[in-house]
């Protein structure tokens, strides 16, 4: 593998709405990133990823671009944008543009001129269909529930939408959307932003002709999962080719996608050293126990399935390219509320979890919140979500003849809005988030009184999840998260963290997470008890150092190690 400028980064991902209001409205702003650009400095963040904040309805909150050009009026104005870009800048750090192009707004310009004249120009920026025997092209149901089609009104003409109507997907086939979107994406490259995040970008390339793809229904409304036509979509790669040369290339841009569906014979293709993008995130946990007929079928994940998962990632990947790791992103639920079986959640086993992803290969993205343990939140009604695809599942899951109450304990386990209730600064009001009303409820474990997880299974003591308390606690899980990114840049490991091959260690032990990292300048170990009982480890050879530990202790006797329950110990070996 080359080695890149932003292989030994460590990157975050901010969802803008909920990260910091500085105006009072409820709602976060671009201003209330770049007020806390010093904050991420000291958490050792370089690359920040900012999802949309464009112009935009926000029917799926912002990827739903309705101007590409202008930042939306909630979040601030261009201005702003030029002053955070100069600001990270003068603190060396990089700002991610999200690029949401297999889909814009129906509040774009295009697809409103589409609309007036849907035979013209713009209906082919889209993909504006006949009718088959009166009825949509194919049997394709959108990711967000209900068909994929929706009916151009006074024609006999349906739209493509493979998330909600509000989102019509962008015709790829279409040379001249092509050149609009490259050219958007220069416009931003040349205003300094250092890449792109690509938005669901396997959709863009459609099986066609449509009606040629109707494929065998998964649940009883006789339709079939959007994503089943990736497979038979073919030649994605000429379009992201053209898209790297024109744009990513010669702005020696950073970019990294959102791939799900792929194949491992893609990967060199997609991420190796001429590869489409810089990187591509793994997702290989998050699907974990997903089923096709919706959450309500879904199985909880255990710990040796999620380390199954990542090791898999680790082996297929290996020198091949750099993956981008993550615990969760705004589409997940917390990453600590769901592969941390129940009852076990605490900081101590928060930690674990960061280590684990700091300590395999690629460039970890911290998702907001997730360096000081944020957890999901309870929401009572279903009336308090926002998330459109949450809205869907419950009623897929009430369909399915589950109760109420059964269908809300789905929305608090899975929902997208638990990683989107707001970032918890302090104990004041809406955890100092905002002046105003927040736009979702704040988890009511930013205070004392509301916090519930224990700091160990041994140590009782519960302490508040906000970002001022655990600045001043040493042992907390932000200044764990702490210690993560600057090992990471200690130039005695970083070679070996970034470089080092992936050796899983112990792998036929049940709950148990443990893998070598061995580079030029030394071999790491890596230990994780993945459950609250102890357990005795037989060392493998003779420690060096013990570089990092969770927990205080670190009883060795004839060589065999004693692990307390979710400890997690980095060793460098001899
Ligand atoms: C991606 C985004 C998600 C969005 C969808 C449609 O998966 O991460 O938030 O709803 O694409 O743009």
């Amino acid at each position: 593998m080359q080695k890149k400028w932003w292989h030994g980064k460590v990157a975050y991902q901010i969802y803008p709405k909920s990260f910091k209001d500085t105006t009072g409205s409820g709602i976060g702003d671009l201003n209330g990133v770049t007020e806390k650009l010093d904050y991420l400095k000291s958490l050792g963040v370089d690359i920040i990823w900012i999802s949309p904040c464009y112009v935009s309805p926000l029917a799926d909150e912002g990827y739903d671009i309705a101007d590409y050009y202008k930042i939306d009026p909630r979040f601030g104005t261009n201005g702003d944008m030029w002053r955070l870009i100069s600001e990270a800048k003068k603190r060396d750090m990089y700002i991610l543009m999200d690029l949401v192009v297999n889909h814009c707004s129906d509040e774009h310009e295009w697809f409103q001129k589409a609309l007036a004249d849907p035979y013209g120009k713009y209906a082919g920026y889209f993909y504006f269909e006949k009718a088959v025997d009166g009825h949509a092209p194919n049997n394709w149901r959108s990711y967000f529930g209900g068909s994929a089609w929706e009916k151009v009104p006074g024609t006999d003409l349906y739209y493509l939408h493979l998330f909600h109507k509000k989102q019509p997907d962008l015709n790829w086939e279409n040379r001249e959307l092509r050149e609009e979107i490259y050219k958007m994406m220069n416009w931003w490259l040349d205003r300094g932003v250092a890449g792109f995040r690509l938005d669901a970008i396997m959709n863009i390339k459609k099986a066609l002709p449509f009606e040629a793809y109707n494929y065998e229904p998964d649940r009883d409304d006789g339709m079939c999962r959007a994503s089943r036509m990736i497979q038979d979509a073919k030649g994605i790669g000429d379009i992201l080719a053209e898209m790297r040369d024109r744009t990513f290339k010669p702005h020696n841009a950073f970019s990294v996608g959102e791939i799900f569906n792929n194949t491992n014979e893609q990967i060199p293709e997609f991420i190796g050293d001429n590869g489409y993008f810089s990187s591509m995130f793994d997702f290989r946990e998050t699907i974990l126990g997903a089923s096709d007929k919706g959450w309500y079928d879904f199985e909880p994940v255990t710990p040796d399935e999620y380390r199954d998962a990542c090791f898999m990632t680790q082996r297929v990947v290996d020198d091949q390219g750099m993956v981008s790791t993550i615990i969760e992103n705004h589409d997940e639920p917390r990453g600590v509320s769901r592969y941390i079986p129940e009852g076990d959640l605490t900081d101590r086993s928060k930690k674990f979890l960061a280590v684990m992803q700091f300590m395999q290969k690629g460039l970890p993205f911290i998702y907001q919140g997730q360096e000081i343990g944020m957890e999901n939140v309870v929401l009572h009604s279903i009336d308090e979500v926002d998330d459109i695809s949450t809205i869907d599942e419950f009623k897929v899951a009430r369909e399915a003849g589950l109760s109420d109450e059964a269908a809300l304990k789905l929305v608090n386990t899975y929902s997208r809005d638990n990683a989107r209730t707001p970032m918890q600064w302090d104990d004041s009001e809406h955890a100092g988030f905002t002046t105003g009303t927040p736009w979702l409820p704040v988890n009511p474990n930013y205070r004392q009184e509301g916090a519930t997880s224990p700091v160990s299974a041994d140590d009782p003591e519960i302490k508040p999840v906000n970002v001022a308390a655990e600045n001043r606690d040493p042992d907390s899980v932000l200044n764990w998260y702490r210690k993560l990114t600057s090992l990471r840049k200690n130039s005695d490991y970083s070679d070996t963290i970034v470089y080092g091959e992936f050796i899983p260690f112990m792998e036929d032990q049940s709950n148990f997470m443990s893998f070598y990292r061995k580079g030029k300048a030394q071999t790491l170990l890596v230990l994780g008890n993945y459950r609250n009982e102890r357990r005795e480890v037989k060392l493998p050879g003779e420690v060096r150092q013990v570089v990092l530990n969770t927990c205080e202790d670190f009883s060795v006797k004839d060589g065999v190690l004693t692990m307390d329950g979710y400890q997690a110990v980095v060793l460098e070996m001899r």
